[in-house]
């Protein structure tokens, strides 16, 4: 079992890169299969959901090369073969699956996806968006049955702002006859991403990153070159870091225009930001205030920073209340925040943080991705030793964490333990 060992205070300096975003990664690579050759995706991150959706198009017989980031893919003698449960559990972005195999084959059976727990997560209104296009959606068997004698556009208001089903409705409807209109669309830059994608594919898609985008159905599409964009979430964990136990850190390969809604609540929490075009610099941060902290869709303060922030806020003057609208489940990092002395409790929807608090190493566990990155900040701010277990949920969406880190003087080391040494087993 490997774990994360992480020596805290030491003083983190220098430049850390941000790699190619996780959530566009994982839509770009299902979106292949919608073409009739060779797509090529560069700049992607090294993280183990990319490397799990490549062996789930190498399952229904997909040619895939990924190597340094760059992923090529031959769609042309892929076939709808189910995808029952094993690699789709995995990651919840197996659902990307079903819009692309629906989209290109009319017929997809996919199991359930998996993913964070971060309370429900159902995807009817990605369901409803298939529908809406002419698709039978059954549930048989703990597995996903769609099809379709062809489709159709359509106009389709979504109930909930859902990235994953304004992404998916996107896939389906590319090679649907006529116009398809998405009201009510999520807004984040990764749907613009996957926009590009596509309409360099040939794809008619126009309003993406407002909230209606319209899709006028082609024939088909083909392969392209695409370069992905910078992970705003991992660009945000590391200025959440470099505001805690940085002495002068630079992001480099952010587009500080994503990170706003963080940008803006760490200068009122007394941190100095230095814009570049591409780069973000931190200087050292003293005497940090309280703050409170409400998630909404982008571009709104974004749910996945919630659990890293709270962190900060930890070692902020004062109360602080952070409330996460978008997911209501997303505090399993505040128990383990708690046995490394932070002052902290969930009340409903809410964290209520009280600091500063000066924090002490123990051993953790990742609960899921965020709660992760979370518990790696709260080492390296903490005294001493601290043992971060259950890494693999990291390691689903940082990529290299461990040498970028490393890179700015960061002491945090990966080590094998037994399996009898895990807490709680
Ligand atoms: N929702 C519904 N019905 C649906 C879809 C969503 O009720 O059919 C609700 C969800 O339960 C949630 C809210 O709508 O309360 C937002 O869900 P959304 O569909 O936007 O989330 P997602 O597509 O499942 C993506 C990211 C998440 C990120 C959210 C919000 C991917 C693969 N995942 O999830 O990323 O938190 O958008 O920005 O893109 C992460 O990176 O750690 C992560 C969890």
């Amino acid at each position: 079992m490997d774990v994360y060992k992480i020596t805290g205070g030491k003083p983190l300096r220098g430049s850390i890169k941000v790699s190619g975003a996780k959530n566009s990664a994982v839509a770009l690579i299902p979106a292949s299969i919608l073409a009739d050759s060779l797509v090529t995706i560069e700049g992607l991150p090294e993280i183990s959901d990319v490397v799990t959706l490549q062996a789930l198009l190498e399952d229904i017989g997909g040619k895939v090369e990924f190597n340094k980031g760059t992923m090529t893919i031959d769609p042309t003698e892929m076939m709808s073969m189910p995808l029952p449960n094993g690699n789709v559990k995995k990651l919840r972005a197996s659902y990307y699956m079903m819009g692309a195999m629906l989209g290109r084959f009319k017929h997809a059976v996919i199991g359930l996806p998996g993913g964070c727990h971060l309370g429900p997560r159902p995807i009817d209104q990605h369901i409803k968006g298939f529908e809406a296009l002419g698709a039978k959606v059954t549930n048989e068997h703990g597995a996903i049955y769609l099809r379709a004698e062809e489709l159709r556009g359509a106009k389709i208001y979504l109930d909930v702002i859902s990235v994953g089903a304004t992404i998916n409705i996107m896939l389906a409807a590319v090679l649907a006859k006529g116009r398809t209109t998405i009201e009510n669309a999520a807004k984040e830059p990764e749907i613009i991403d996957v926009a590009t994608l596509l309409s360099n594919m040939g794809a008619k898609i126009k309003g993406a990153g407002t909230n209606v985008i319209r899709i006028d159905g082609v024939e088909k599409l083909h392969g392209t070159k695409h370069t992905i964009i910078p992970d705003r979430i991992e660009a945000g964990t590391f200025m959440i870091m470099a505001a805690a136990a940085g002495d002068g850190v630079t992001i480099d390969n952010v587009i500080p225009f994503h990170v706003e809604a963080l940008t803006a609540k760490l200068r009122e929490m007394g941190v100095d930001i230095v814009e570049g075009e591409e780069q973000i610099f931190i200087p050292k941060s003293r005497n940090l205030q309280a703050v409170d902290v409400k998630t909404l869709v982008y571009p709104g303060f974004p749910t996945d920073l919630q659990q890293p922030f709270s962190v900060l806020l930890s070692q902020a003057a004062g109360p602080s209340v952070i409330t996460d609208t978008v997911y209501s489940a997303r505090f399993k990092h505040i128990d383990e925040l708690t046995r490394m002395n932070a002052d902290a409790r969930v009340e409903g929807r809410s964290a209520i943080l009280a600091g500063p608090t000066p924090l002490q190493a123990a051993t953790v566990r990742a609960s899921d991705l965020r709660a992760g990155a979370a518990l790696v900040i709260a080492g390296l701010i903490a005294d001493g030793v601290t043992e971060v277990q259950e890494i693999q949920h990291i390691e689903r969406g940082y990529s290299s964490l461990i040498e970028k880190l490393q890179g700015i003087g960061a002491d945090i080391r990966k080590v094998s333990i037994s399996k009898e040494a895990i807490v709680g087993e």
